[in-house]
């Protein structure tokens, strides 16, 4: 008899209850009146007295494992049962979805179209020193861009401020990592200014750097080209006019074509056709030098731009002050892509 609980005691274990049926049906089979528990105790009076003890042990113990199986699978089904209380045969209710907000919208496009042309995606600290915002990209300690007015600093320490540029992880990648580098840098800049429609004290850049040897200024101007066209339209002409950036030489400002009349003026591109985009230049060899990389070997593009400005111009947002102030209204407008 022993040996014959043992057995029932493996497949009891395998045995699965899976409905509340199941479940009845393994009551009627287990614990019933007639069912296999009330037939072993029947047996067991006829077992021989020197082995009553161990048979009984084991018969008591066999009999614990049904009832507790019992329980807890009917605890289980009762919860179900009570939680649940309507029509399962009704489809399920629709889930209200967020949307993106008009800058992750804008900087995952960005990336997106960087990525089809081999650019990595690097970040750095938005906490920064002089060293990585400033001077090792050539920026004159008599700079402007220095000023208090311009940078916030932190515990009136001036070696700790907060990035005004996305060039500063240009310094980073640089210092530590080999040519060739492709990456495009995508993050928040801070810049001491007051609020208004056209200006704000956040906001978010896109930065690219290429080095590599025998990089050239026809590199820059084929990958802004490809990037206008695919942000903007396979239409669209760019202009590159001569500008000044300390930490490229030769530097120059990007316009595309006005996004809305493709050219011939309107009000949004105050009659000019075209549209101020981004700055960029060939890395300028001090830069390099100052981040170890030898510049007789090498050369590197690099170009920084405005995400809410394409923005602003993608989806005619005529107001800076909208991104930052978390309006439903404003931001259920943009439904994500991706
Ligand atoms: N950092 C510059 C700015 O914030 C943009 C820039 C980036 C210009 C890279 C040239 C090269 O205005």
């Amino acid at each position: 008899m022993l040996q014959q609980i043992e057995q029932l005691e493996i497949e009891l274990k395998q045995l699965k209850i899976s409905t509340p049926s199941e479940l009845e049906e393994f009551r009627i089979q287990y614990l019933g009146k007639k069912g296999l528990l009330s037939r072993l105790f029947e047996a067991f009076k006829d077992v021989p007295s020197p082995d009553k003890k161990v048979t009984g042990l084991k018969l008591n113990e066999f009999k614990n494992l049904v009832t507790e199986k019992f329980d807890s699978h009917k605890s289980i089904f009762s919860e179900t049962v009570q939680s649940f209380q309507g029509d399962i045969t009704l489809s399920p209710e629709s889930i209200p979805l967020g949307s993106r907000h008009p800058v992750s919208l804008i900087r995952k496009e960005l990336v997106s179209i960087f990525s089809r042309i081999g650019f990595a995606v690097a970040e750095g600290p938005e906490i920064e020193d002089d060293w990585h915002v400033f001077s090792g990209l050539n920026f004159p300690l008599e700079h402007p861009a220095r000023d208090m007015q311009d940078t916030f600093f932190i515990e009136k320490n001036p070696d700790i401020l907060l990035r005004t540029h996305t060039s500063s992880v240009q310094v980073r990648v640089m210092e530590t990592g080999h040519p060739p580098i492709r990456k495009v840098f995508p993050g928040r800049v801070f810049r001491n200014e007051a609020i208004s429609a056209r200006a704000h004290c956040i906001f978010h850049q896109l930065e690219g750097l290429y080095i590599d040897k025998n990089v050239s200024f026809a590199d820059l101007k084929q990958t802004l080209m490809f990037f206008a066209r695919e942000l903007f339209g396979e239409k669209t002409q760019i202009r590159l006019r001569p500008s000044f950036f300390p930490f490229t030489e030769p530097s120059a400002e990007m316009d595309v074509s006005c996004t809305i009349c493709g050219g011939s003026g309107c009000n949004v591109c105050k009659y000019t056709g075209y549209l101020e985009i981004l700055g960029c230049g060939m890395v300028d060899p001090e830069v390099l030098e100052s981040s170890s990389i030898d510049s007789k070997i090498y050369t590197g593009f690099a170009f920084g731009m405005g995400l809410e400005r394409i923005a602003m111009l993608k989806y005619q947002i005529n107001d800076l002050r909208l991104y930052f102030e978390n309006d439903v209204r404003f931001l259920s407008q943009f439904k994500a892509a991706y």
